[in-house]
């Protein structure tokens, strides 16, 4: 047990998160998308910490968070393609797979031994602001138990992870509210790993093709985000209820009630007006909320398919996967 601070968003916060970084300790932060649980990704130890934290199996790469474009370009080698997804969503919810360059200094560990890398320039100004302050790159998954549902504000992240890292920096809620698209770019073949805060029509539109999917198993690691069972509130999910059964709880999504919403435990919508950047903002927390009311089944509405609905639909469909 360690204990944890709880800093505050501000210079003094700032210097003591950025200085625990700098001494291999374990610094929650917030992130636009979720908060980050990092360490400094130059350093084995650090990161191995984040696996022990988050007992997280230790294969899975991380995503290395950078300051700015012009320090990720000596981490990773940017292709064409990768450059102008850079230019065009850096600092913003995506995360660029991409080899690593001869300068790289992030450790195999945070790494899994590839040889490529996940690098990421995040737009939370704290984010900036302490990644500036500590001067490497920072290793950061979501802040919260392996296999559990992502951490969206500092009380969420205390919930999971209190007395197994040394300080969280509280920045109040994440705006985007689910992680970020995770785009490979090896080969030559722009690949969706993850789809995330960054709709797939935006890149697709930028890039002027269509993204392929992810490889087969077994050409390379799984992401976390990939296992069948993530993203797990305690309650079963239940997706596109039409209408609710007795005893379920309610994830809603639009104007339109299910028939039986009268008799639900609780109920809470993603957003009434249909807004799926909304809805994504409200994903975790929401969840998290009907999870602690108790009920055996949170029963979730239809979500459409696009935009940030791709995202919030993956999420889901982990949430409620057998497990
Ligand atoms: O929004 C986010 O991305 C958040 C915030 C904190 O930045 N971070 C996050 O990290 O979701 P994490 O560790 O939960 O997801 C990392 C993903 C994994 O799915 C991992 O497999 C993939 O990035 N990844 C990282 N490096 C990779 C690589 N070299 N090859 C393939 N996948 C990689
Ligand atoms: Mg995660």
């Amino acid at each position: 047990m360690r204990q944890t601070m709880r800093l505050t968003a501000d210079a003094a916060g700032l210097a003591e998160a950025a200085a625990l970084l700098r001494g291999g300790g374990l610094v929650a932060f917030p992130t636009e998308t979720v908060y980050g649980l990092g360490a400094d990704a130059t350093h084995a130890e650090a990161v191995a910490g984040i696996y022990t934290a988050k007992e997280r199996p230790s294969f899975n790469p991380l995503i290395s968070h950078l300051a700015s474009f012009e320090a990720a370009r000596s981490q990773g080698m940017f292709d064409a393609t990768a450059t102008r997804l850079a230019e065009a969503f850096w600092p913003g919810p995506l995360t660029l797979v991409v080899p690593v360059a001869p300068t790289c200094t992030v450790s195999d560990l945070a790494r899994a031994g590839l040889d490529s890398v996940g690098l990421r320039v995040p737009a939370h100004p704290l984010a900036h602001a302490l990644l500036e302050r500590t001067g490497r790159p920072v290793a950061a998954p979501s802040a919260n138990r392996s296999g559990r549902v992502s951490p969206t504000d500092a009380d969420h992240v205390l919930g999971d992870l209190d007395g197994r890292i040394d300080a969280v920096l509280d920045g109040g809620a994440s705006r985007v509210g689910v992680e970020s698209t995770i785009v490979s770019c090896l080969g030559g073949v722009p690949r969706l790993l993850r789809p995330g805060g960054v709709p797939r029509e935006a890149i697709e539109a930028l890039i002027g093709r269509r993204l392929e999917g992810a490889p087969e198993a077994g050409s390379s690691p799984l992401a976390p985000g990939m296992l069948a069972s993530h993203y797990a509130p305690r309650a079963q999910v239940r997706l596109n209820a039409e209408s609710l059964l007795p005893g379920e709880a309610a994830l809603l999504f639009g104007p339109d009630a299910p028939r039986g919403i009268e008799a639900a435990p609780s109920a809470l919508n993603l957003s009434k007006s249909g807004d799926l950047v909304e809805a994504a903002a409200h994903l975790f927390s929401h969840l998290r909320q009907l999870d602690a009311s108790g009920a055996g089944t949170i029963a979730v509405s239809p979500v459409p398919e696009t935009g940030l609905g791709e995202a919030i639909n993956d999420r889901l469909r982990r949430a409620a996967a057998e497990r």
